[in-house]
């Protein structure tokens, strides 16, 4: 099985990316987890990535699409996986098809996340992430446990850098000018699922199961 996630920032991509590994047991692979790592390594990549990444910007289509060539060569995407953040532009997603059709596979869903602006907004502005294993919190919603520690791996919880005001408007300028064409280019392949991601963590779960043809759990 192969699909995608796709939605603004902040629109809950990540969150429910990590409720579906666990359900569906395939990998998710997050573009812009994959950009955090490189830079925290501090590689050539990472030093390129957040130049890009802290102005709100998108990184080059030609880094992030041998990027995810490399990834979904990888052995744990035999069974299938979950694309988190990619594509992100109309050349990133005609790339993505060129790839699979080489590949002999196909990807049948593109689940598009559906929230209001003041939504997002007011879910960036509180958002905490952990530092080692990338789980999601908020601070009013869904704080961790103990404050600053990682429910799931005991981590450090922290601010994402790119979840500042002024970053968070470029962030969704970005979307709107460069990112949502890619919903017509699904749309017209009839490969595009709406989905409202408004709601509780577990409704929107159960509505993304539905989306891409699973079985509703719990
Ligand atoms: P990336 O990391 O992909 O960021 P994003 O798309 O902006 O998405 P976010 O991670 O901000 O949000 P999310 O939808 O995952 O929401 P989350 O689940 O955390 O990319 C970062 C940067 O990397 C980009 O700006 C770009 O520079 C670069 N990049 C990455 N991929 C690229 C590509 N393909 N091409 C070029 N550049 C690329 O949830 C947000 C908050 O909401 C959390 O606090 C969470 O607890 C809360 N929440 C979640 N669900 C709910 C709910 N149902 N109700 C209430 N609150 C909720």
């Amino acid at each position: 099985m192969i699909f995608a996630l796709f939605g603004p920032p902040g629109s809950g991509k990540g969150t429910q990316a990590k409720n579906l590994v666990k359900t569906l047991g395939i990998p998710q692979l997050s573009t812009g987890d994959m950009l955090r790592e490189a830079i925290k390594e501090g590689s050539a990549l990472g030093l390129e990535a957040k130049e890009f990444m802290n102005k709100g910007q998108l990184v080059p289509d030609s880094v992030m699409i041998g990027l995810i060539r490399s990834r979904i060569q990888a052995p744990d995407c035999k069974q299938g996986f979950m694309l988190d953040g990619f594509p992100r532009t109309v050349a990133q997603a005609e790339a993505l098809d060129t790839m699979l059709v080489d590949l002999g596979l196909s990807m049948e869903h593109v689940v598009s996340f559906l929230v209001d602006r003041k939504e997002l907004i007011s879910r960036l502005s509180g958002r905490l992430v952990c530092s080692n294993c990338g789980a999601s919190y908020h601070e009013a919603s869904k704080p961790p446990k103990k404050a600053g520690i990682c429910d799931i791996c005991g981590g450090p919880v922290i601010k994402r850098e790119d979840d500042r005001a002024e970053v968070v408007e470029a962030r969704l300028e970005t979307f709107h000018a460069s990112t949502k064409p890619v919903e017509d280019y699904y749309r017209a392949k009839g490969r595009l699922r709406e989905i409202q991601a408004a709601g509780q963590e577990n409704e929107v779960f159960q509505r993304i199961l539905k989306a891409i043809g699973e079985p509703q759990k719990g």
